[in-house]
């Protein structure tokens, strides 16, 4: 069998339907009552495809991966550290990329077999943080990359506030070589300032939004920079690219599981959970839950009718979360779906030693191996669900590396772009998002924002009736 098929992931949905878990789960008759709206739905990812510039990423991107990979063997043979500035889709991205295809002790690596910088990326602007990270790293060891798409999100802005005025005490007006900024080619603030100070730029490309960026130069650097194959998580996406084609549901396994999870939200089922048992997804959950959170999490739908539709995700962690949240799972309200992350094989296999053979309850263990295990301890959690009547559904990696990846990243955001039209909201902006950021600029003092300025003053007074 060709690599690609061997490395496909398997998406195994008998844990959704109704003939496994019973009444909470979905019948074959109910999704083709849905056939007309998935066709639809199909349809439009079809005429919309021009529009959807992140489908177009695992094509259109050679010569910027040659100069990533270049910039990136650079820094490599020159910094001790590399450091994102960002933050949403400008940060989860390359924690999840770097969790999934590095050690997962990467920064504590001795620099020889970590082979490049340690990485950090900075997503908040809590000043503990900041101090911290300079209590860990020589800035004069240090390559900062400054990513926003929008160029003027104020927490970006901060941090590269700090960071140049380092740079600059160390450099003067050097500064600018030893920081790389990503963002849109002709809007925003950080594009001028790269300009203006001579900082190697790349663009987020049009119709690129930011929790669609992983595979543009936002996530594509970083991961370079940290020695990931960028040309094989590109291949993977293309792949799966490939597998979404098709426009039954039934032959294309992220439409289906759009569709599933639309027809659950219809019925109350107003939570995702994503639970990977491996580590190194551990922090796909997070990037899902911003993908899933902000792209889905709508008042208007695209008619201008109110529809406040989304699905809140939660995230958790095989077998972590089994001794903290699946007792809620199991038994709590009828409003959750799981999506189960599995691995076939891991990178290593870990065998559980001899011992304690007087003790029955402990040496049964002996002899098998911890992958035995933490896959023993998943297929019972899925198990444990569905005799419970919970509805979930199992995607499996082959393997974790960068072809997977690619394909896990390019399946969940078809999903969400399916799942948004047949919920018929635009799945590609967040005015929710943007009212926060507007109230930050009226409360900093930011020219122009008079009237949000005087919109937040006239918020009733706090009660001290309710402040205890
Ligand atoms: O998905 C999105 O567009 C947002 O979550 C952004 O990623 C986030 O607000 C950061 O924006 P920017 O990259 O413009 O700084």
């Amino acid at each position: 069998m060709a690599k690609r098929e061997t490395m496909r992931l398997r998406v195994d949905f008998n844990n959704m339907m109704a003939q496994r878990v019973g009444e909470q789960g979905i019948t074959v008759e109910e999704i083709e009552q849905w056939r007309d709206a998935a066709q639809a739905a199909a349809k439009a990812m079809v005429e919309k495809r021009g529009s959807m510039k992140w489908r177009e990423l695992p094509y259109n991107q050679a010569e910027i991966v040659k100069d990533i990979c270049r910039t990136a063997e650079e820094i490599r043979a020159n910094y001790e550290n590399f450091v994102v500035l960002g933050i949403g889709g400008s940060a989860l991205g390359p924690i999840a990329v770097q969790q999934a295809l590095n050690h997962l002790h990467y920064n504590d690596l001795p620099a020889e077999k970590r082979g490049g910088p340690r990485l950090f990326v900075e997503d908040n602007v809590d000043p503990e943080r900041m101090e911290a990270l300079l209590d860990v790293i020589d800035v004069k060891k240090t390559m900062f990359n400054v990513i926003t798409k929008s160029g003027s999100t104020s927490e970006t802005m901060t941090q590269l506030l700090i960071v140049v005025d380092l740079l600059k005490k160390l450099y003067g007006d050097e500064f600018g070589s030893h920081l790389i900024a990503t963002t849109d080619e002709k809007k925003g603030n950080l594009i001028k300032i790269a300009r203006d100070n001579n900082i190697k730029t790349y663009y987020v490309p049009d119709g690129v939004g930011g929790r669609f960026s992983e595979l543009c130069p936002v996530g594509l650097v970083a991961a370079a920079v940290c020695g990931i194959d960028i040309a094989e998580l590109l291949a993977g996406a293309a792949y799966m690219d490939e597998l979404c084609a098709e426009s039954d549901v039934w032959k294309n396994s992220a439409y289906l599981a759009g569709l599933m999870q639309v027809i659950s939200m219809e019925r109350g089922k107003n939570i995702s959970v994503m639970m990977p048992y491996a580590d190194s997804l551990k922090y796909m959950a997070d990037w899902y839950a911003q993908l899933w959170a902000e792209s889905l999490g709508k008042r208007f739908g695209l008619d201008g009718s109110v529809k406040c539709v989304g699905q809140t995700p939660v995230k958790a962690l095989g077998v972590t979360d089994q001794h903290s949240q699946v007792q809620l799972y199991v038994e709590g309200p009828h409003d959750k779906v799981v999506t189960f992350l599995g691995v076939d094989k891991y990178r290593c296999e870990y065998p559980i030693p001899q011992g304690f053979e007087d003790i029955p309850d402990v040496s049964f263990l002996c002899g098998h191996t911890m992958n035995e295990l933490i896959q023993a301890e998943q297929r019972a959690t899925e198990y444990a669900l569905m005799k419970a009547g919970r509805p979930s559904f199992t995607i499996t990696l082959p393997e974790v590396n960068a072809f997977t990846i690619g394909q896990l990243l390019y399946f969940f955001e078809v999903q969400t772009a399916f799942a948004g039209e047949l919920l018929q909201i635009n799945a590609f902006d967040q005015p929710g998002v943007e009212g926060g950021k507007q109230a930050t600029y009226a409360l900093l003092g930011k020219p122009g924002f008079d009237e949000k300025r005087k919109e937040l003053a006239q918020m009733p007074a706090s009660d001290p009736k309710f402040v205890l």
